[in-house]
Formats: structure tokens, sequence, C-alpha cells
């Protein structure tokens, strides 16, 4: 695994005076939010809006003109795998795109450490999704080209909660000790474990909404309460405790998220769970008139058609935030940022 402190330096330690390269990410995998402290997202963020002037003054430039980026995805993706390749086009690279490992020789029985043996040949980073947690780690350990997790297994979901911060950054300015609500499935729900680790750097309270069998793992509720951060969780947005407001009374952030069916062992028990959270506008009525609605996305309910209208409605907004982060991060571990 290559963390913080080495670089993938591609054989060379000698850079030219001026090469971008010295800039910090430069060679270095993407596994984990616990890799990154609040001066690296405020230079994430900086690239980010950089990205987005660009994009919005010129569309498409050539900052990544001859490089490769290899989409590997052994799970399902609209967006991460969309928004990484039109991050790259936008950047002027090309992409490998793997989007349907059952017809790479991944079906043949190939491991995951040969298939990226493989596609680092072709590519200069590689991007991955993959259904067990810590198989990006495991493929940065054997790839000399830099890997980017882009969802292992109920684990982490990096890039996903970078943009996230940056929708809450973009949208209501700080986020310095705001509340957050995160509500569904918590357990097996990747962004927010990512999020939740990613917003204990400023201070955040988090709300846990989530029916008991779905609660945001003890693993991760241990290691933000060693972080001081306050942690409440309900199974309900508006518990029935005497004296007590609804919970999204005093919500800044309500963080939504989809029970992740493809994670239960039987259809029954996904059955028993599903439906049990749909926000409506009658929900946001009690909610402050500044605060935003998050979902990672796909929806599949829990989230209902009309709130769409309701500027508070941030989830489509967090998509566009999406394709900018993601600039950001592959200029900078390529080293042109
Ligand atoms: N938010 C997210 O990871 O969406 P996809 O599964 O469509 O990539």
């Amino acid at each position: 695994m290559n963390t913080s402190t080495t670089r993938k330096l591609n054989g060379s330690n000698h850079l030219p005076l001026g090469d971008q390269r010295n800039a910090p990410f430069y060679g270095k995998d993407i596994l984990s939010v616990k890799q990154f402290i609040r001066d690296d997202l405020t230079y994430i963020y900086e690239v980010a809006h950089e990205m987005r002037e660009m994009v919005a003054r010129i569309g498409t430039f050539d900052l990544l003109k001859g490089k490769i980026l290899a989409n590997l995805f052994y799970e399902p993706s609209t967006r991460t795998s969309s928004s990484f390749t039109a991050a790259m086009e936008r950047l002027g690279g090309s992409v490998i795109p793997i989007n349907e490992v059952r017809y790479s020789s991944v079906s043949k029985g190939e491991s995951l450490p040969d298939t990226v043996r493989t596609l680092e040949c072709y590519a200069d980073v590689i991007v991955l999704r993959h259904p067990e947690v810590g198989a990006s780690a495991l493929a940065a350990k054997y790839a000399r080209k830099p890997i980017i997790n882009a969802g292992d297994g109920v684990g982490e979901h990096p890039t996903q909660a970078l943009l996230d911060l940056f929708t809450i950054l973009e949208e209501i300015g700080d986020a310095e000790g705001l509340t957050v609500t995160m509500l569904g499935d918590l357990k097996n729900g990747r962004t927010v474990h990512s999020l939740s680790r990613l917003l204990s750097l400023f201070h955040a309270k988090l709300n846990f909404v989530s029916p008991a069998v779905l609660e945001m793992p003890a693993e991760i509720v241990s290691e933000l309460a060693d972080k001081g951060i306050h942690q409440h969780a309900y199974t309900d947005l508006d518990p029935v405790i005497a004296d007590t407001d609804p919970v999204i009374a005093d919500t800044d952030v309500l963080y939504v998220t989809r029970v992740q069916k493809e994670r239960f062992a039987s259809e029954a028990e996904y059955d028993e769970v599903k439906n049990l959270y749909v926000i409506t506008p009658e929900t946001l009525k009690q909610a402050k008139k500044k605060m935003i609605v998050m979902h990672p996305l796909p929806r599949v309910g829990e989230i209902s058609l009309e709130v769409d209208e309701d500027p508070r409605a941030a989830y489509f907004r967090q998509m566009e935030y999406g394709l900018y982060t993601r600039m950001a991060l592959l200029a900078m571990v390529l080293g042109k940022a």
C-alpha cells in the first residue's frame, strides 16, 4: 500500500526543477479518507475550484494529454465510473473502460493483483471498485501506478466523501461544527463510513438514524468517539422523546442513503427494512431554511420526487461537484495539479 509518506515514482527519484511532480499526492494511492489531514483537503478543493473554472471557461483542456486511466469496476456504477471518465476526458486524457469484468479475463479466474499488474502496463492510474473490503489496498500493494479506491465493499468510498465534503463547503460555506444527520443503511453504506471520518476533521456533530440492524459499525463509532466527536443514534428522524425537537430541526446536512440490497443475505431480510424512511416535503417543513439534503445516489425511494423541487435538495448538484473533485484528484496523482 502506498500511503501519504511514499510515492510511486515509476523508477525515477530525480525530478527536474519546477517539475510539478513535486506536488503533494503525485504518485500516491487514494485508498481511505484516513490518509487526509485538513491541509490536504484545502489543497484538493483549491484545485477542484480551478477545474470548475476551467470547465466553465473552456470545457476540455490538455492538462493530462497522453495520460491513460484504467476504470476497473467489479461492481455496477453510473456516477463514479462515468464521472472519472468525464474527468479524464475533460483533462485531455483517455480511458480504458472495464465496467463489466465478466467480459475480461477476471471471468477466467485472473486474480486482482494480476489484473492490476496487467492494466498498469497500459495505463497511468487505475480506478478500482471491488466488492471486498481492502481490495484497493491489496491492489495498491502490487501496483506501481496509483490506485484510486472507487468503493471497496462495505469499507470506504473516499472520492465520494471528498466530493460530499466539497458539496457541503460550496453549499453551506463551512463544515466546522455542523450537525450532519446520516440516515438509512449506515452499516453497509461505504459513503457514510468515509464521510463521517472526514467530517471528524471539522468537529461535526453526527446524528445516525437507522434501524438497529443497519447501525453505523461499532469500530467507526469508537474511532469517532476517540476523536471527541459528538454522536447520537436514533431509529427515527422524529424520535418520541419528551421535550426533544425532531432530529431534522437541528440538522445542517441531511445525508440520505439507500438500503444496500446487494449486501443482504436474503430478499426477506432486505424487505424488512427497505422502506422505513422516506424524505418528503412534509419532512422538510421541520428543517432549517439553510440546510441541504444530500444523497450519494442511486436513490430507490428514500427521497420522494417532490423534494427535487426544493432548493435545499443538493443531490443533483452533488454529482457535478464530483466531476471537479475527481478532475483534481487525477491531476494531483499524475503530478499535474
Ligand atoms: N455514488 C456512487 O458511488 O454512485 P455509483 O454507484 O453510480 O457509482
